[in-house]
């Protein structure tokens, strides 16, 4: 999965094969050839084809034409073959015709369905399922037969390879347009398509094979708005004579009453990943119980509110020491207090060090852009989905469905290089350029999770990424400890102080 770089959307996707077409002059019938070569190869491979039954759906276009392909390679390599059409064979053209026609004269059965019924029983006697039913082009959602039949695949209990995308499954957003196949096996084509990537889409797939139609390299090398799987730079190796100082210091400004464990987890964790000295700037109250749980922190106790957050006459102190820092975070469970929010507008402002600002430290300046977009040294902002809504003026229920497009926007727009988190959490940067992050689990959604990513990113910048490349490192060294830590305890049941504990196994297991 590291070796894919580049994710496309469906219009690149198009404007690739009509690249191929037009000036390489290869002709549709060879991609598509490839294509079903892939996938009988796959199918081979996954669950073998001499001797074994198939059944393959095929819609009304190029997703059906390449599942034509695959039922005359099943044929040819041994396999019995029966091709369900869910469209009208009058209507196919280009290559899906071509390669219709030619099924048309080979011994293979070809059914047009009209009921899904008459599916039933050739579902349940066969080794496994081909779907070929909507690839790429869907642009509605699925209703009527095309839905039975997809219901009737997924509770067929039967092995189901699908082609380019589970049918069902929108190729720019990962959205379910009302019922999608559940594959086991998806062979993609060319480049995975974002729908492949982003859940649910994701979800949907199974193991995700991504095969060459014999687009050059180049032509899939991509743009600079692309969006691309996240694998950042390896972090610089710990010099030989490293002090503290010179694997980075950084500045926590977190907490308040009843929100200890938020200022401990990403103070602690930005040195768990190998960050130097962490400093954390807290009321001045919560202290002696912080330094119980993170004696390896340098407090700096900061006056409080009659609520127990942090007061606005900290302003010059924190100004002053932030100065000196490598990173600056803001935000742990600051609290939503006035007061405290009005401190960290003014230091969002007056900060002239690379800030990361999270949880509540988001919620305080959503409704000033321009604090953050004005701001003369880099940003970050780590929201989830609630924050993100805040940030971008947009419901969470379109943030779910246009992810991309909107954090694209929300980066430009502020300037800053947004974290959107979640299961396959993005990193959206300000020229437009997205990464999507492949490492963690359902595990790590849980109290402190994304405290414990704060540290993590500024340990990454502290130890001489660039920003950029140290955001992404951030984010996937905090998905591998999640990854590690369910590894060794289960999914359920993780905590962030269970993240934080695998993070030095997380960057060694990074390193390797
Ligand atoms: N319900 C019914 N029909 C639909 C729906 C829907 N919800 N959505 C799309 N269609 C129809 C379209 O009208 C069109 O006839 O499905 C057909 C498009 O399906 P695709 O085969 O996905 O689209 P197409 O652009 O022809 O091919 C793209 O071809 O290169 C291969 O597999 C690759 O995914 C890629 C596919």
């Amino acid at each position: 999965k590291e070796s894919v770089m580049r994710v496309c959307s469906v219009q690149e996707m198009r404007a690739m094969d009509r690249y191929a077409i037009e000036h390489l002059a290869i002709p549709e019938e060879i991609l598509m050839e490839n294509a079903g070569l892939a996938a009988a190869a796959v199918l081979k491979r996954e669950i073998g084809i001499p001797g074994r039954k198939f059944v393959i759906f095929c819609g009304g276009g190029n997703n059906g034409g390449d599942g034509f392909v695959v039922a005359r390679k099943v044929f040819s390599d041994g396999g019995t073959v029966r091709v369900f059409l869910l469209a009208d064979p009058e209507k196919f053209r280009g290559a899906a015709r071509t390669n219709l026609d030619i099924l048309k004269r080979l011994p293979i059965d070809l059914i047009s369905v009209e009921s899904a019924e008459q599916v039933r029983c050739d579902i349940r006697h066969c080794h496994g399922i081909v779907d070929a039913i909507f690839g790429t082009g869907l642009d509605r959602p699925v209703g009527g037969l095309f839905k039975e039949v997809i219901d009737l695949i997924n509770g067929s209990g039967r092995k189901v390879l699908s082609l380019d995308i589970p049918s069902g499954v929108n190729g720019d957003t990962g959205e379910i347009m009302g019922v999608a196949v559940q594959a086991d096996f998806t062979v993609t084509f060319g480049l995975p398509k974002i729908g492949n990537i982003l859940y649910p889409g994701f979800s949907r797939g199974g193991k995700l094979h991504v095969c060459h139609i014999s687009f050059p390299p180049d032509l899939q090398a991509g743009t600079s708005r692309g969006v691309l799987l996240n694998n950042p730079p390896p972090v610089p190796p710990r010099n030989l004579d490293a002090h503290k100082g010179s694997v980075g210091e950084a500045l926590f400004i977190a907490g308040a009453a009843n929100y200890f464990g938020a200022p401990c987890f990403a103070a602690l964790s930005f040195l768990k990943a190998g960050g130097g000295y962490s400093r954390l700037a807290a009321p001045a109250s919560m202290i002696p119980s912080i330094a119980q749980r993170g004696g390896e922190i340098v407090f700096v106790p900061q006056r409080e509110t009659a609520a127990g957050s942090l007061s606005g006459d900290n302003f010059e102190e924190l100004l002053a020491l932030s100065a000196k820092m490598d990173m600056v975070v803001i935000g742990p469970g600051l609290s939503l207090e006035e007061e405290t929010k009005s401190l960290v507008r003014a230091l969002v402002q007056d900060i002239a060090r690379p800030l990361l600002i999270d949880g509540d430290g988001i919620t305080a300046v959503a409704s000033r852009p321009e604090l953050i977009s004005e701001r003369k040294a880099p940003t970050i902002l780590t929201p989830h989905p609630g924050e993100m809504a805040r940030l971008s003026g947009m419901s969470i229920q379109d943030i779910r469905r246009e992810r991309i497009r909107i954090l694209q926007e929300t980066a430009a727009n502020l300037r800053a290089i947004v974290v959107l988190k979640g299961a396959h959490s993005l990193i959206g940067m300000p020229d437009g350029r997205v990464f999507i992050n492949l490492s963690g689990n359902p595990g790590m959604a849980t109290a402190g999770s994304g405290d414990v990513l704060t540290g993590t990113i500024a340990a990454m910048y502290g130890q001489g990424l660039p920003l950029e490349d140290a955001v992404c490192k951030g984010v996937l060294i905090h998905g591998l400890s999640g990854d590690l830590a369910a590894e060794a305890r289960g999914e359920d049941g993780i905590t962030a102080q269970d993240i934080l504990n695998f993070l030095p196994e997380a960057r060694k297991a990074d390193r390797e």
